[in-house]
């Protein structure tokens, strides 16, 4: 009795001390910024949360939702400049150099060297995810984004074939359309807007007028004929929409091709993560095809978490072992099988991933070779974020207005001189 008192005082003890020590001995933690909220992205970011815990680093999540990062972006800034910035972010392209301008980036070199990166990414790659030529950024993963989405049941009811011209497009549109059924599943949203704009300039004009125009920002060739012709094609495709598509999320989009009330959604490959998670199989459930026009080219979207200077000691450390884990060939596998992008770095085998992604595999590396592999301008590699956020309003403004093609072209090339 006596002693089971005292062994219970002890235990009472033992208790309380923990608890007063447990300050110090908190697990170490990571707040990461994204903007990954749908099915898929969520199931793929899970995939990092537990590959983190597992490490003894605590995940604090810091979810942001909102296609393509605006509401994102806007969030981050706050805590930036409230001197309380996240571990990571989900900041990609250009965007990391106008970070690393801020003077509030990581350098996570020691990370790098430890992991033989130079060894593992491309120098396209690797140049993107350092400033001053250190490494502030880690890159997750490839999406393409000049795919089209199709189910082949509705293509199948409707008696139309899956169209690799923008000729064979409209004619499938049209035969899903007399069929009762939605031809084109899209969000009225301007991210969602460009991201249609941007495969049709590639489809119309091809890779060589895509970079004179969306990369390089050529004024002539903003305001071509070709051009004209692109804002057309959009204009007809916008016929295809159904009404109810205004601030439509682009993965209820992805949704309506899911479930058969759509034939076809224009979007990058984050979309298979829709499929995947839904159960769905590439070349039965759904078709991944590239975009019409554009078998040759590829538009790339390279996701990457960018670290912030961070003041405690256990959080720089957990920051290094965050981005050594998304280097890992086990999270470039996992990741990129939930999330529908492929590996950014060399060395992990195909054999688990589907016919879609073995398609970007191959046909990045095809367009690599023929000069034809283009940053995406709607997903933030092309150009800086002033100028991608005037085109993108000139594109949005075109969507849901009437303006004309040739007056469209001219507010392009206006948007392309912001400063
Ligand atoms: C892209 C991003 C993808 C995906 C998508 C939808 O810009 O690179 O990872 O999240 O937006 O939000």
């Amino acid at each position: 009795m006596k002693l089971n008192k005292i062994s219970a005082a002890l235990a009472a003890i033992v208790a309380a001390s923990a608890v007063i020590a447990a300050p110090a001995q908190a697990a170490p933690q990571v707040e990461v910024l994204h903007y990954w909220t749908s099915g898929g992205e969520a199931k793929a970011v899970g995939e990092l949360k537990k590959m983190m815990e597992a490490k003894g680093v605590t995940w604090k999540d810091f979810a942001v939702a909102g296609g393509a990062g605006e509401n994102a972006a806007t969030a981050l800034k706050a805590r930036v400049i409230s001197g309380n910035p996240p571990t990571a972010a989900m900041i990609k392209g250009p965007a990391i150099q106008e970070w690393g301008q801020e003077g509030v980036l990581a350098n996570i070199d020691a990370a790098a060297v430890d992991g033989k990166w130079a060894t593992l990414l491309p120098p396209v790659v690797s140049n993107v995810m350092k400033y001053q030529g250190h490494y502030v950024a880690v890159p997750v993963n490839v999406h393409r984004v000049n795919w089209l989405w199709i189910n082949p049941e509705v293509l199948a009811k409707a008696g139309a074939k899956a169209p690799t011209t923008f000729d064979e497009f409209f004619v499938a549109a049209d035969k899903i359309k007399k069929a009762g059924l939605i031809a084109v599943a899209h969000g009225g949203q301007p991210w969602q807007d460009t991201t249609v704009f941007e495969t049709v300039v590639l489809g119309v004009g091809g890779a060589q007028f895509y970079k004179k125009a969306l990369v390089q920002l050529d004024q002539a060739s903003l305001t071509s004929p070709t051009m004209i012709k692109s804002f057309e094609t959009l204009a007809k495709i916008k016929t295809y929409i159904d009404k109810d598509s205004a601030g439509r999320d682009w993965n209820l989009a992805t949704a309506m091709v899911i479930n058969g009330k759509a034939g076809m959604q224009f979007m990058g490959d984050w979309a298979k993560g829709e499929f995947t998670a839904a159960g769905k199989v590439p070349g039965k459930d759904f078709l991944c095809v590239a975009a019409p026009g554009t078998e040759k080219s590829f538009t790339f979207n390279i996701d990457s978490l960018t670290m912030f200077k961070v003041k405690n000691p256990d959080e720089q450390k957990a920051q290094l072992t965050l981005a050594a884990a998304v280097m890992s060939p086990e999270f470039q596998e996992t990741f990129n099988l939930n999330k529908g992008s492929i590996p950014v770095r060399s060395g992990i085998s195909r054999a688990k991933f589907d016919s879609c992604a073995t398609k970007s595999m191959d046909d990045m590396a095809a367009s690599n070779t023929a000069g034809t592999l283009e940053p995406s301008l709607a997903h933030g590699m092309a150009v800086d974020s002033a100028k991608a956020g005037a085109i993108q309003d000139v594109v949005a403004k075109f969507m849901n207005s009437s303006m004309t093609p040739q007056a469209a072209v001219q507010a392009l090339a206006k948007a392309a001189k912001t400063k």
